[in-house]
This record gives structure tokens, sequence and C-alpha cells, in this order.
């Protein structure tokens, strides 16, 4: 062994590592070639021990620090040239758009219904509310309609089997109408509220009528309410859900809990009162009925006789919505086909 064969190594070393051109594949065979087991530094290491104590303290040394250098420098480089491939491997190109999430939106009724309470509550109106599931006292007696009443057979009814705890019969209510002695049992005027709310009717359904379907109830009950406060705060609430001035108008109609009662039109928002096929060329679009509160209500309710006024109407919010978004048919609120619930 000679000093010389240990510079030369380092020599071809040095050389190979400034042939492999920074290439891990021949970075990897270099340190084969140089390092491993079978290479010729490693064959002059196990070859130490043959040698005399005086060669083996010079030789030694010198062999394993040659090694450790040679190891050093070769490791550390394909250290660094693996991670730099690693990294480029997980690359990431940021500026590729991402993929479009999904999101749900709300269902256009309750858009509308939203739209509904946003404008009342900004009109000082509380918001309301009653149980779906009503006895047969609310849903008709507590509002001027007994049992044998003809007007009955307006709200074609479904009722259930079932009592409630005080033996009254029980049916899905049949207009949000239900809840207005449940109200006012429980407040003393003046108020006004809305009540929106879904109703249900045995009936057959057409491109207008649907068995379940979403109302909202307005009552405004205080001492010197007249028709003149209704008119105003209805055109008010129309012109603000449909942008623009709506006219209104008032026709005599006739419901128990009403006196006077009326059935309520406004202007035709497609075609601006001229006539047109929405509002069969007479220029007038049907919301509902609506009217002064009929004192047996208020007696119902546990107010005095003629203490004080006040007026009603229920409205159906399917109806609004038709109209201000164009729906021709309201049985495709419920229908669950994604081909309208995505157009809103
Ligand atoms: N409840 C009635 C219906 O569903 C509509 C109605 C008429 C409501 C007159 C009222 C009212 O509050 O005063 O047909």
């Amino acid at each position: 062994m000679s000093k010389d064969i240990l510079e030369k190594i380092k020599q071809q070393f040095q050389k190979g590592l400034e042939d492999s051109g920074g290439n891990l594949e021949k970075l990897k065979e270099l340190q084969v070639k140089f390092l491993s087991r079978k290479s010729k530094l490693n064959q002059l290491l196990k070859g130490l021990k043959d040698l005399s104590p005086e060669e083996k303290k010079e030789f030694g040394p010198l062999a394993n620090k040659t090694k450790q250098e040679m190891e050093g420098e070769i490791i550390g480089l394909i250290k660094e040239l693996q991670q730099k491939k690693d990294l480029e491997k997980d690359w990431i190109d940021v500026t590729i758009p991402g993929k479009e999430e999904k999101i749900g939106h709300l269902n256009l009724l309750t858009k509308t219904q939203r739209d509904i309470e946003r404008i009342f509550t900004s009109m000082g109106f509380e918001i309301a509310d009653g149980p779906e599931i009503e006895n047969e006292y609310y849903n008709f007696d507590a509002l001027n309609i007994p049992q044998s009443h003809p007007a009955r057979d307006l709200w074609d009814t479904f009722w259930l089997k079932n009592k409630d705890k005080n033996g009254d019969n029980l049916l899905l209510r049949t207009h949000t109408s239900n809840s207005q002695v449940r109200y006012m049992e429980k407040n003393q005027p003046p108020f006004q509220i809305i009540i929106p709310g879904k109703a249900y009717r045995y009936e057959a359904t057409d491109a207008n009528h649907e068995h379940s379907f979403c109302q909202f109830e307005a009552l405004v009950v205080g001492d010197d309410i007249s028709v003149a406060n209704f008119k105003s705060i209805a055109e008010e609430f129309f012109s603000a859900f449909f942008g623009g001035k709506i006219e209104i108008r008032l026709r005599p109609s006739y419901f128990p809990f009403t006196e006077p009662g009326f059935e309520f039109d406004i202007s035709c928002k497609v075609c601006g009162g001229k006539g047109c096929s929405t509002c069969s060329n007479t220029g007038w679009l049907e919301m509902g009925g609506c009217g002064m509160v009929n004192q047996k209500v208020f007696k119902a309710a546990g107010y005095k006789k003629n203490q004080y006024q006040g007026f009603a109407w229920g409205f159906g919010i399917e109806r609004l919505a038709m109209m201000k978004y164009k729906v021709d048919d309201i049985r495709h609120f419920r229908s669950g086909d994604l081909r309208f619930v995505k157009q809103f």
C-alpha cells in the first residue's frame, strides 16, 4: 500500500464526480464502484490487517480518512439531487384553475318566503307561527265557521284519525288563518304580524292547485284600523316585492271570519295592466282573500266586542313566486326536478 494508490483512487473518484454531470443514476453507480464492499478502497482497508504495525499506523488513518471524505461528498450530493427530484415530482401548478365546488341553494319557495318576511319586518311586522296539525276549533269554529256552515265546503279538508286531548277532531290546517285566534289569545293589540306556513287541501291538483301549498297570513289589529290602512300596507308590500308601482283592487267577497270581506287583485305585472294571457286579458291578477276581521273572531280570542278593529289576509306564496319568476305550473315547486330547481 502506498499513499499514491489512495491519491489515485481519490483522483479517479473526483473525475467520476465531474463526469457524472450531476446525474443521480451515475452518482449512484459511482458510489457502488468506489465505496461498496468490493470496491478497491474497501479491499485496501481489508488488507490493512496484514500490514506491519508501523504501516498500519501510517496508512490506517489515511485510508479511513479518504473513505470518509469520499463518502461524505457523494452521499451529500446524492441526497441533494434526490430531494430536488422528489420536489419536481410533487410540484403543483398553482395557476391551474380549481374544480368548481357545487354548492346547494335555497329553493325558490324558501327564497320567496324569506323575501316576504324581510319586507314585512322592515315595515315593523312580527313573524308568528302556528301548527300544521290543527284541531277543528282553531281551523274552523273560532273563525266563525261552525260545523254545519256551508262555507266549510270551501276548504276540502284532510281529516286525521286521531283526536286531540280535548276530544276535538284533528286535521291538516286548510289555511294559515288557523293561527289568528291562537295568536290573539296570547297577545293584546296593537300588533301587526304575518304568519307564513304550509296549508293542505284535499283536492285535485292542476297547474294552479296543489294539495300542499304555502300561504302567508297577515293580521293587523288596533284601535283605529281601517280598510285604508290595509290598502296602503298591501300596496307598499307588493311594490317592494315586485319592484315598481303596483295597483291593487278589492272586490266584495265573503269569508265567515271577515266583515266585510274582499277578493284581492293586483295589476298584472306581465302586461302592466293592458291585458295579456297571464291575466286572461283583464289586466288584474287574483291574489287571495282578505277583509276586516269579524268581531266574532275577536270574541273567540277573548277581546271585548267592538273594542278593536283589524284586517287580515291570506295569500298564496307559490302564487307570488309564480308571478314574479314566471313559473307556469304550481306543481314544479315540489317536483324535485333539478331542471326547475337549478334555474333559481
Ligand atoms: N283563509 C282564506 C283561504 O285560505 C283566505 C283569507 C281570506 C284569509 C280572508 C284571511 C282573510 O285572513 O281575512 O281561503
